[in-house]
Parts: structure tokens; sequence; C-alpha cells
């Protein structure tokens, strides 16, 4: 028998409509994610508002929750009652990150100091993702793991362990395997220092000193020792500066856009998207800037610009790696030659993002070039509407949703539904911002 599986697909009408209005993009991925998780080992109740619920945070909570965490979610509000540092239970099940690289990887750190048995796994994108960059470390630090592969795959099988303080140097810049050791460091005998090659998200360190845990950062290098208690306490989530980017590029490349885009989190180690596209000659404003929870927050004026190309490369890579899907979106309509390199590890995020990028802007008539390491993009006035896939990809998705705007006629993406795993109503915000 053949089983025929629609794929729910978008259209995005074309031809350079202007995106005009304000909006807040939802809560951001993660800090959501580091929200359930500290939330969880916090002493008490900890509440949370503006969490993004989408299915790579609730991927997240779910695990908590299987760890006996009582958590409530209702739309953007959350409500966690904290078991403490030592209060986690054996999972009775397997569980299941989903797609989140942010889920497997944190939950690996926490579980392999746990005085308990469990085991993760992931959809088919995830598996197929490298988890040896948190094995490795893990391991070194005293936890034991087996898994897929020799180790370098979910599922993990992971018995928790008295574990030691190490000190890394992490071989590629990644928060996610940062935050892994850090939490594996609350619980280790000594010190724990995580050094990085180039700055990445500070999301771990920056929470954790609001729950009260003290650590030593210096330059590149955090140090952290083992840890009695963690206090809960009321959390408000900014929106999601890379959910804020596709509307960001989409206004920049649309003559007579403007948009204002409203309480967006501005860590310097996440605006590398608003750096390169004022470097390109975007008009973009970062207004009213403030705080919340230790995090810096502002509005982003965002309107249409005429683009000249860039060389991004370096440490800046880090700093807009989710956001190079969609800077290569906007080089499709910068004048010259844009060139990204240095972003191999675009290749292992939900799917090889230059692999799926250059393959997808090429049937819109982008002129791409594929580089081991990047790619080169030949800016042009439009592109030309076409039927094309989202490689199951969130980010890609809406990179290829935007591009759609400034391409002449009907761009059909399909296998779209996967913009849930960040950004739930991103389509609707942008039927509303072109009405
Ligand atoms: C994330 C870190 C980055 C990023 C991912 C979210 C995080 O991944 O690409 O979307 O929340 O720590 P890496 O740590 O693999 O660079």
């Amino acid at each position: 028998m053949v089983v025929f599986c629609p794929m729910p697909s978008e259209i995005i009408e074309g031809d350079s409509i202007p995106l005009r209005g304000e909006f807040t993009p939802p809560g951001d991925k993660s800090i959501s994610h580091r929200a359930v998780i500290l939330g969880s080992l916090g002493e008490g109740l900890t509440t949370v508002k503006g969490f993004l619920s989408c299915d790579d945070t609730l991927s997240s909570a779910k695990a908590m929750m299987m760890l006996g965490v009582p958590i409530e979610i209702e739309e953007d509000r959350v409500e966690i009652k904290g078991k403490g540092l030592f209060g986690l239970n054996e999972p009775e099940d397997t569980i299941d990150a989903g797609n989140s690289g942010t889920t497997a990887r944190l939950m690996s750190g926490l579980l392999s100091a746990q005085g308990f048995f469990s085991t993760i796994t992931g959809d088919k994108y995830l598996r197929a993702r490298p988890m040896e960059r948190v094995v490795r470390p893990l391991t070194k630090m005293g936890a034991r793991i087996w898994g897929r592969d020799g180790g370098k795959r979910l599922p993990l099988a992971i018995q928790g362990n008295r574990l030691s303080g190490i000190q890394y140097r992490l071989p590629v810049p990644s928060a996610q395997v940062k935050s892994a050791i850090l939490l594996a460091g609350l619980y280790a005998d000594g010190e724990t220092e995580v050094i990085e090659p180039s700055p990445t998200r500070d999301h771990t360190e920056r929470m954790l000193s609001y729950f009260g845990i003290d650590f030593e950062k210096n330059g590149t290098s955090v140090k952290i020792k083992s840890q009695k208690l963690l206090k809960g306490g009321e959390l408000q989530v900014p929106a999601d500066i890379s959910s804020a980017a596709f509307f960001i590029v989409a206004a920049v490349i649309n003559s007579n856009s403007e948009v204002l885009i409203k309480n967006i989190g501005i860590n310097p180690h996440r605006t590398g998207i608003i750096e390169i596209l004022k470097q390109m000659g975007g008009n973009i404003e970062i207004l009213h800037e403030r705080e919340l929870n230790g995090e810096p927050v502002g509005d982003v004026l965002v309107r249409a610009s005429t683009l000249k190309s860039a060389e991004i490369k370096g440490d800046i890579i880090p700093r807009a790696i989710d956001e190079l899907p969609v800077i290569a979106v906007a080089a499709c309509f910068a004048e010259g030659e844009t060139i990204i390199k240095d972003a191999r590890e675009l290749r292992v995020k939900e799917t090889d993002r230059i692999k799926a990028v250059t393959t997808e802007l090429r049937k819109l008539g982008a002129e791409v070039e594929e580089l081991d390491d990047g790619m080169i993009i030949e800016g042009k006035e439009m592109l030309t509407g076409a039927k094309c896939s989202s490689w199951g990809d969130h980010r890609i998705a809406m990179a290829l949703a935007v591009a759609g705007t400034r391409a002449k006629g009907i761009t059909e993406i399909e296998n779209a539904e996967c913009v849930s795993v960040s950004f739930p109503g991103f389509f609707d915000v942008m039927k509303r911002l072109r009405n």
C-alpha cells in the first residue's frame, strides 16, 4: 500500500509588497529553554512571562517534567515548582528532545551529574547531528555515556555519576556545549573551566547570575564551582532577535517598508545580524534600550534600504550563526558579491544550511556559490517565484518566505509547518505586515 502524506506548503506572494506596522515577536528561544531548565533546579516557585511556547522549548519543559518537576504552561506564562539542584527523579521513559539541539545538549550535561539512569533521543534530524561535542567533555568529567555510532549520536544512555571539574577548551564555538559543561559543573568536585575560541551567547551565565550563582568570567573563560542552592524567582523573557531577523531583512529589502519590532533581546552576542546589515547599508535603529533580568532589550526600527555587499567572517559568525540563512537572502539584493566564510557550523544545524540555502535560493534564480564553510552570493534586482522546500528546517522555511517577498510572482514553500519549531505564528505576522 502506498501512503500519501501531503506536505503542508505555504504560498508567498512576491512583487515587493512593502511591510509596514509594528509587532512583538515571540519570546527568545535560547532564554526560554534556560528558564525551564534552571527554574526546575531552583528552590521554590519560578514564574516566567514572555515564554516562547514552541516545539523546541516544549521539549525542554517536557524533559524537566519527566524528571518530576511540576511545570504549568499557559500560553506565554509558565509556573515551575523548582525541585532544587538535588531533587530530580529518574525518568521512567526516554526523554524526547524532538528537533531541539539545545534540549539534547543541555540536558546531557545536567543528566550526567544526577544519581540515576536516563536515555535521551530526538527526531530524525536531531539524531543525525553531532553529540560527541558534549559527550567528550562530559566523559572527561567522569560522566558515563553511551550512544549510537560510538557515542557520537542520539539516542544517548546516561548513567549519572559523581563528576570532577575540568578545564576544557571548546574546539568550536558553541553556547550549547559551554552550557552543558556549566550545568555539569554545578555538581562537579573542584572547579570547572570552559574556554571558548570566540565568544558565544551567554544567556546561561546571565541567568545563573540572576538566580544567585557565583562564577568567574574572564574574557572567553568561565569558571564555576559546585553549588548547594539555586534561587528561583520571576523571569521576563525578551522577544527573540532570531525571529525578528526575518522581518528585519524583509523590511530592509522591500521598498517603502517601515517596521517597528518591539521588546527585542539585544544581547551583544546575538546582534551580529544588525551589525552586518548596517555595514551593508541597512537603515536600522535601536530605540528605548533597557534591561530585563540582566539581559539588554530594545525596540528595533527598520526601514527599506539600498544594500551593498559585504565580507562576513571571523568572530561575528557565532554572533549571527542562526541568522546567516536570512542574511544570505539579504545578500541576494545587495549590490556586488557578498562572501560568507568561517561558517562550517552551518552544516551541522537542523539541516546542512549551506547546502539548503544554496540549493533553494538557486531555485528562485539567485546566484549563489557553495563554499565548504560558507557561500558567495551575487546581488540582483529581483528573484523569481518558484516551488522550493524547507528541508524540514524552520529557519530555512522562514528565510525562503523572506526571499519570496522580493521575487516575481508566487513562491511556494513545501513542508513549511516546521516554522512551529521556533515561531508558530510566523506566516500570520508576515500577512499582517504586508497588508
Ligand atoms: C543555541 C546555541 C547555538 C544556536 C542554537 C541555540 C543555544 O548553537 O545555533 O540555535 O540556545 O545555546 P551552538 O551552540 O551549536 O552553536
